[in-house]
């Protein structure tokens, strides 16, 4: 087992002034994968707590618990049956108290995941909807509304759901008297279990200041805010215009003008903001925020739109995590949301991997990562090339040390520390993605990145992700695992010299050395045809994302006073200027 690098009196200390957001280390925990403390193949907030050391031992300042909320599990959680309670399988609130107490203990700070966008089918104003008349106030917080033609059989509208499939469902349950029109039909921008909520609703606003409200008295520090794009919607639901054949089924519903990046969002995004200053106006000792997540790549002006004063603290920058391994993507993605920050004073919320996107070891492993037209904003059909694992565990880790460098905060995903690749084989009959089954298997979904972590070679324990019952025996994981999880797993990592999980650890001490206390900005500097080198204060960050080494000259102006302090792949750091094929080196005075 890895030695903590913190202990529950080193409280870590910030080597920025800064406001903790704006430039924190944030680990996200998908919680169903996490550690399962009781044997059931289910992770929880328990195994959370019994695994902090791990987490602490990365240098991070936050966790982001993906939805822990009671919920039927139809989207893992995004699915959202009561806001102010923990899911039975994940513990109790009291578990949740304890795990906020723990992580404090250690300088860690809890954000949760706010679903606004869509509740659960059972969520009591879903159910009270349901058993309620059309046209009846209980189905005003959603967008209930009769189906179209004589006998409303058609959908309201033509819009499409993100999932695949139409993003209406109809009732079976109306009374035949709705005037003819038969069952009513409901929106749901995901799968058919999320209802979208109407946020002209003042019921809907006064639930969500209510949620704030419930989490911050907790101890909760922020919120990561989902699938901001969709929330808010054009009064009529006018039918989508027509897209061409070239687009694909889960890419549909992100080009609906009348449902995405709309005015209306923006209303919801500054009720938020005024219910978060006001709470932290009377808690002075508190620095609370909201992170945006919203697929913005490529698109500035959204992201200086969901960043205004009144709105998010933050938004999520996903253009390095989507760009080609090549050298003028990776500066437009890196640059972009540079630029934003220079304008706006907003600092990126940088990422390379979460819960929806395929693991980046496999999508820099493709045969084609470095072809500037697999650029794509689509987070889920990835380029289907080959893939050579290590070749993209390389890339991963350069890519890695320039995010760590880079002014803003920066999120990791559980399992990205040991170089997890995405898992494929996992049988029809175990995927468990409404995307999979709404597409007809025609898209595999996100599964492949959401399998149980493993934490040592034990597969008698599902590699140490479950803690056996009291019998000694442990329930499948609610994913399956690959054979080769144990040679990944924590424990046997931890083992080799310049694992990747060392190289995040030390990512981590040199981010706080030599990064954090950088100001907050950056510039590229041109020292080389073939490199991205980016300068922040006396920081210099040398990619070289080619498959040949690359001899920089070090009498350069730019590089003259500066050693190497850092690289990706430490068997290669050199003094003589060389950035090895696929690494990067960062350099400081
Ligand atoms: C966001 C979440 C994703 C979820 C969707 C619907 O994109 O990250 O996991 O399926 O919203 O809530
Ligand atoms: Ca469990």
């Amino acid at each position: 087992m890895s030695e903590p690098s913190a202990t529950s009196n080193d409280h870590r200390t910030r080597p920025s002034a800064r406001p903790w957001w704006k430039d924190a280390l944030v680990y996200q925990v998908y919680v169903r994968s996490f550690a399962d403390s009781n044997g059931d193949g289910v992770g929880d907030l328990a195994g959370i707590r019994s695994r902090l050391d791990h987490i602490a031992s990365l240098g991070v300042e936050a966790i982001w618990l993906n939805p822990c909320y009671p919920s039927p599990q139809h989207d893992h959680g995004y699915d959202v049956a009561n806001y102010f309670d923990i899911h039975d399988e994940y513990g109790t609130l009291d578990d949740f108290d304890a795990l906020l107490a723990d992580a404090r203990d250690l300088g860690i700070k809890i954000l949760m995941d706010l679903v606004p966008s869509h509740c659960s089918i059972e969520h009591r104003w879903f159910i009270a909807a349901l058993a309620s008349d059309p046209n009846s106030p209980e189905r005003a917080r959603f967008y209930f509304r009769d189906g179209k033609g004589d006998a409303g059989n058609e959908p309201p509208n033509n819009w499409q759901s993100a999932f695949g499939g139409p993003a209406w469902t109809r009732l079976d349950t109306d009374p035949t008297a709705n005037n003819g029109k038969g069952g009513q039909w409901y929106l749901h921008t995901f799968a058919r279990e999320q209802p979208d909520l109407d946020h002209t609703h003042a019921d809907v606003n006064q639930l969500f200041d209510e949620i704030f409200k419930f989490w911050f008295d907790r101890g909760v520090e922020g919120f990561r805010v989902d699938a901001v794009a969709g929330t808010g919607k054009h009064p009529d639901l006018p039918d989508q215009p027509p897209v061409g054949p070239e687009v694909g089924v889960l890419d549909i519903t992100w080009m609906n003008e009348y449902t995405v990046f709309r005015p209306e969002g923006h209303d919801v995004w500054r009720r938020f903001r005024t219910t978060i200053d006001n709470y932290e106006s009377s808690h002075p000792d508190r620095e609370l925020m909201m992170v945006a997540e919203a697929y913005a790549v490529r698109r500035p002006e959204l992201v200086k739109a969901f960043t205004e004063p009144d709105q998010f603290h933050q938004m999520f920058s996903f253009d390095l995590m989507l760009t080609p391994w090549e050298k003028h993507s990776i500066e437009r993605a890196m640059l972009d949301p540079i630029a934003i920050l220079a304008e706006t004073g907003v600092p990126p919320a940088w990422t390379l991997n979460n819960h929806d996107i395929q693991r980046i070891v496999t999508r820099l492993g493709r045969a084609d990562a470095h072809l500037p037209e697999v650029w794509t904003n689509n987070n889920l059909a990835l380029s289907r090339a080959d893939v050579d694992l290590a070749l993209g565990e390389r890339r991963a880790r350069a890519m890695t040390a320039l995010i760590f460098a880079l002014p803003g905060s920066l999120y990791l995903y559980q399992g990205e520390e040991l170089g997890l690749p995405e898992v494929f084989d996992i049988p029809a009959n175990r995927r468990e993605d409404p995307v999979f089954e709404r597409t007809g298997g025609a898209e595999i979904g996100r599964d492949g990145c959401r399998v149980p972590m493993p934490w040592t070679n034990d597969a008698s324990s599902s590699y140490g992700f479950s803690t056996p019952r009291a019998d000694g025996t442990v329930g499948e994981p609610w994913l399956p695992q690959p054979a080769e999880w144990g040679e990944r797993s924590v424990s046997e990592i931890d083992d080799i010299e310049n694992s990747t999980l060392h190289m995040y650890r030390s990512l981590g001490e040199v981010r706080d050395e030599f990064a954090v206390s950088q100001p907050l900005e950056a510039q590229t500097i041109d020292i080389g045809p073939e490199v991205v080198a980016v300068r922040r204060g006396e920081l210099v960050v040398v990619v070289n994302p080619t498959d040949q080494p690359v001899q920089l000259d070090l009498d350069h102006p730019e590089m003259a006073i500066t050693q190497p302090v850092f690289a990706s792949e430490p068997a290669e750091m050199h003094t003589t200027g060389v950035i090895p094929a696929n690494s990067t080196i960062w350099f400081s005075s």
